[in-house]
């Protein structure tokens, strides 16, 4: 369900369609921020009653990574400095032990999503659980993956010089779909909540969410730069 906010005027039509399309495409995405902005906005912009169903039904038949990138400048996803202090405060404790989470999340990600295991040459073989525990390299490839999230997310979203690298080998070299970076995002959220339960409360667990939203979209963008539709 769109929870966004409600424009104060009444234009019921166009709210009617803009809630469509973000229920269509779905939270995270590219019309749920679409939306979010063409609702913030005091008054209806000018010529919208035609522009905006004509981006709605482009959003609409285009592929979900592919809308989300084209409308990366609706950008709406800021954190407040609160939010931002309930992520890094959460980090903070996933910092004590950086392989243990890495592991966690990368075997979480694996069972419950196989596809993702095959884009790995060295942990692709991994057959159980058991197996992906005792893997060396897994849990390497773990405190890779959340050592670079961290320093990401230390950016508070002024990331640019640290998602660059990040977009241009997970497009051209590891050809990795943003729907497995959803994934992982999933993943991280989960493996958070198991290992620091009430440490990890409603309000953190939404920051975290809309800070990896946030990466994911910037990434999104910068995969469509690279004409990789992700
Ligand atoms: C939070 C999201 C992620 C972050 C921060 C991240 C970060 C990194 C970093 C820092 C590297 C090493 C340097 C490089 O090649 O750029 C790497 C390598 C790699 N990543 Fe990611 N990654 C993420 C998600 C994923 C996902 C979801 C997949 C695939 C399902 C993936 C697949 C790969 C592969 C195949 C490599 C090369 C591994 C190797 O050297 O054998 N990454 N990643």
């Amino acid at each position: 369900m769109f929870t966004g906010p409600e424009r104060p005027r009444d234009s019921g039509r166009l709210i009617a369609q803009v809630k469509e399309l973000a229920e269509l495409l779905g939270p995270g995405r590219a019309g749920w921020h679409f939306a979010e902005w063409l609702l913030s906005q005091p008054a209806d912009p000018p010529g919208s009653g035609t522009w905006v169903p004509a981006v709605c039904r482009a959003l609409a038949e285009h592929p979900p990574a592919t809308a989300e990138a084209s409308t990366s400048g609706y950008s709406a996803m800021g954190l407040s400095d609160g939010e931002w202090q309930l992520v890094l405060n959460a980090w903070g404790k996933v910092e004590a032990d950086i392989p243990g989470y890495g592991q966690a999340v990368l075997i979480s990600l694996f069972t419950g999503h196989p596809e993702t295991q095959q884009k790995f040459e060295k942990l692709k073989n991994l057959k159980s659980e058991d197996e992906m525990k005792a893997s060396e390299d897994l849990k390497k490839q773990g405190a890779t993956v959340l050592t670079a999230l961290g320093g990401v997310l230390k950016k508070k979203g002024q990331h640019e010089a640290e998602l660059k690298p990040l977009a241009q080998s997970h497009a051209t070299k590891h050809k990795v779909p943003v729907q497995y970076l959803e994934f992982i995002s999933d993943s991280i959220i989960k493996v958070l909540k198991s290992k620091l339960g009430g440490d990890f409360g409603d309000d953190a667990q939404g920051a975290m969410k809309k800070a990896l939203e946030l990466f994911r979209n910037d990434m999104a963008a910068k995969y469509k730069e690279l004409g990789f539709q992700g």
